[in-house]
């Protein structure tokens, strides 16, 4: 394969079965469980698609012109894909993130070229995001992609993601993704409403008060404009634990080393699973690469040691 730049590398994940995952009494039905591998990408999350997505949209509406810059409040997988892109395409990016974030991900974005604001430890990512609209009211070089009200990231699942997994298996009946900003699911939703209507999704949330990485409670008072959950089969709550011994499980069984919102989406498949018809085709989606958070303790950690890790790590998304 032949690529301009290393953003055009996005997309096209493989659907890996995982039937070993499944009880015994659902592959005696003839159930079948896919992954959808989206941590394959250059920064090994699903935010490949959105960040590349959110870049084409600014510059298709003209509003990323040379001398403006990207600006993002985000230190996680977005943070990530958005320093790849803009340091393939020569465009400037600054990342506002809370003070603690973990010198892991400031070295991983900084590599790439993209400049750090801290805002104050103590006010979280509602910090970050004042922040950055402070910046951005105050210097019109600023350009915000904002991912949680953009129509380009639940449409790049509408044109990308989806259709692959109706490509890769036609006889698809559940697809089960985690909801951050919702632009996954609601992507997901959209086409299969339209495509296949059969098609069921389902969308793992944390349980109120329950921290998976990645994924947001709807309960915390906050939903994002571009989800659209009139549109799913249903929100099935998960916990932190589960998510945790569900991507590791995953890893053990399949050698798939995902995130804790792998785990979350998977954790939800299984219940799925447990009442699907006979011969049902189950996909979830593979969120984000496991080796993020080793430093969590993902791989072998003490199950509480970790929650409490991730507890203090609100702003992944
Ligand atoms: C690790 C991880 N999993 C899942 C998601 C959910 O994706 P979406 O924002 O499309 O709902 C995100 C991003 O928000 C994420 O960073």
């Amino acid at each position: 394969m032949r690529y301009e730049q290393i953003g055009e590398v996005i997309g096209g994940t493989p659907l890996i079965r995982v039937d070993a995952l499944l009880p015994e009494a659902a592959r005696a039905k003839g159930i079948h469980l896919f992954a959808k591998v989206e941590l394959l990408g250059p920064t090994g999350s699903i935010k490949d698609r959105t960040a590349k997505a959110l870049i084409d949209d600014l510059l298709f509406k003209g509003l990323l012109t040379p001398g403006k810059e990207l600006l993002e409040p985000t230190s996680g997988n977005t943070g990530a894909a958005l320093a790849v892109h803009a340091a393939a395409r020569s465009i400037p990016l600054t990342l506002v993130m809370p003070a603690n974030v973990t010198e892991e991900r400031r070295a991983f974005v900084r590599a790439l070229g993209a400049t750090i604001i801290d805002s104050p430890a103590d006010q979280g990512s509602n910090g970050a995001v004042l922040l950055a609209r402070a910046m951005a009211k105050a210097d019109a070089k600023y350009v915000s992609p904002d991912q949680y009200s953009n129509q380009a990231n639940p449409k790049v699942h509408e044109v990308t993601t989806a259709p692959e997994i109706l490509t890769d298996l036609p006889e698809v009946d559940v697809v089960v993704a985690g909801l951050g900003t919702g632009g996954t699911a609601t992507g997901l939703a959209r086409f299969f409403a339209r495509e296949k209507p059969s098609v069921k999704i389902w969308a793992a949330e944390p349980m109120p008060g329950e921290k998976v990485t990645g994924l947001r409670s709807l309960e915390d008072g906050f939903t994002p404009e571009v989800m659209e959950t009139e549109l799913l089969a249903g929100r099935v709550l998960v916990n932190s634990r589960d998510s945790i011994m569900a991507a590791r499980a995953l890893a053990r069984s399949s050698g798939i080393l995902a995130g804790p919102s792998t785990g979350a989406t998977l954790a939800v498949a299984l219940r799925v699973a447990r009442d699907a018809a006979p011969n049902s085709n189950i996909v979830f989606i593979a969120c984000d690469a496991g080796w993020k958070y080793f430093s969590a303790g993902l791989g072998d950690g003490n199950l509480d040691e970790m929650e409490d890790a991730l507890e203090g790590d609100v702003f992944w998304w």
